[in-house]
């Protein structure tokens, strides 16, 4: 079979997997993305490592093309991060910087274009036509396939969904506007509120609070759900006040786009119904003509965090021309 690698760059890891033409992931590598404050080339430095080590493990003469899904806004020639709220790349000529290093043919895409990708062609879209995806992690990324076909809009920045404003004067994003709908349904809004609960030294964040020795920099969204599906009562209400907002945001995408799925990944998704739940809930609030329209599904995402990786890789190799009965 005709193996390729997928490079997932989100705000806070950089995932890596040598993937088959099902979708399985045969050997897997990650580092920590580097800050945001860093000079550009050193998250490049961080891709260019991930790539040799799965490189080394598999040869390079077996691999047909490498993927990247990245947390930003990529131009409509595949090749040209525009802009990235949660990394430092303005007008980055990623592909080529990274071509010039990496002996395999580089495809660069947006990470939730990327999950959406996969879970289409692998897992919980199989067989939709009209498919949203959202990933909830440091950001909201937002994708939508319509027959097969990822629509990516005029400038290739189609799908940037988590910088919809929900609230008006909300919080301040990373993307320099307020009230995004990231700032209150993300894996960071989710931390973030969490903390604010600690160091308000409410008792209700007690036990939360315990499980990171007392520290309120040690917590992470995996922490909370773990804490929540353990019955942890202020957990459970942080992750349904974040799926209360996931369920208003994909309501106003209903009314825009009419999708038959709605598949809901990233890092927060492993929370499952503790999160879909509420967000089922409060999409059947809002939804415009309840009651008298059909309702899209809302999934969560069968390929979980891996998406990405799985997308990113399997675009490549499509891409690369290794399997032209898709695309
Ligand atoms: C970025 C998107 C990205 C998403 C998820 C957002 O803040 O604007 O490009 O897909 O985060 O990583
Ligand atoms: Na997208
Ligand atoms: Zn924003």
């Amino acid at each position: 079979p005709a193996l390729s690698i997928g490079i997932d760059i989100g705000g806070t890891k950089v995932a890596g997997g040598v993937v088959d033409n099902e979708g399985a992931v045969l050997h897997r590598a990650r580092r920590d993305t580097p800050h945001r404050s860093k000079k550009p080339g050193v998250v490049e430095n961080t891709i260019v490592e991930v790539v040799d080590e799965l490189l080394e493990v598999v040869g390079p003469g077996a691999v047909v093309a490498v993927g990247i899904g990245a947390a930003g806004f990529v131009a409509a020639d595949r090749a040209t991060v525009v802009f990235a709220p949660h990394l430092s790349w303005r007008h980055e000529p990623l592909r080529d910087a990274l071509q010039r290093r990496v002996p395999v043919p580089i495809f660069v895409d947006n990470d939730a274009n990327a999950a959406a990708w996969a879970e289409w062609r692998f897992g919980a879209a199989r067989g939709e036509t009209h498919v949203m995806m959202v990933t909830l992690g440091t950001g909201i990324g937002g994708a939508l396939l319509m027959n097969g076909q990822v629509v990516r809009g005029r400038f290739g920045i189609a799908g940037e969904f988590g910088h919809m404003q929900v609230v008006p004067g909300g919080q301040r994003c990373e993307c320099g506007n307020r009230g995004c709908w990231e700032q209150y349904a993300s894996g960071n809004a989710l931390v973030r509120e969490a903390r604010s609960l600690m160091t308000a030294n409410s008792p209700i964040a007690s036990d939360l609070l315990d499980r990171v020795g007392g520290d309120p920099a040690n917590l992470t969204g995996p922490l909370i759900t773990e804490a929540a599906q353990a019955g942890d009562q202020t957990a459970v209400e942080l992750l349904a006040e974040i799926g209360s907002w996931l369920g208003v945001g994909i309501a106003n995408l209903a009314a825009a786009f009419d999708p038959g799925l709605f598949v809901i990944g990233g890092g927060v998704s492993a929370a499952g119904d503790l999160l879909l739940g509420p967000a089922r809930e409060t999409f059947r609030k809002h939804l415009t003509g309840r009651g008298y329209r059909p309702e899209a599904g809302i999934v969560a995402a069968q390929l979980g965090n891996e998406a990405g990786l799985i997308g990113a890789a399997d675009l490549a190799r499509v891409g690369a021309g290794a399997d032209p009965g898709v695309g």
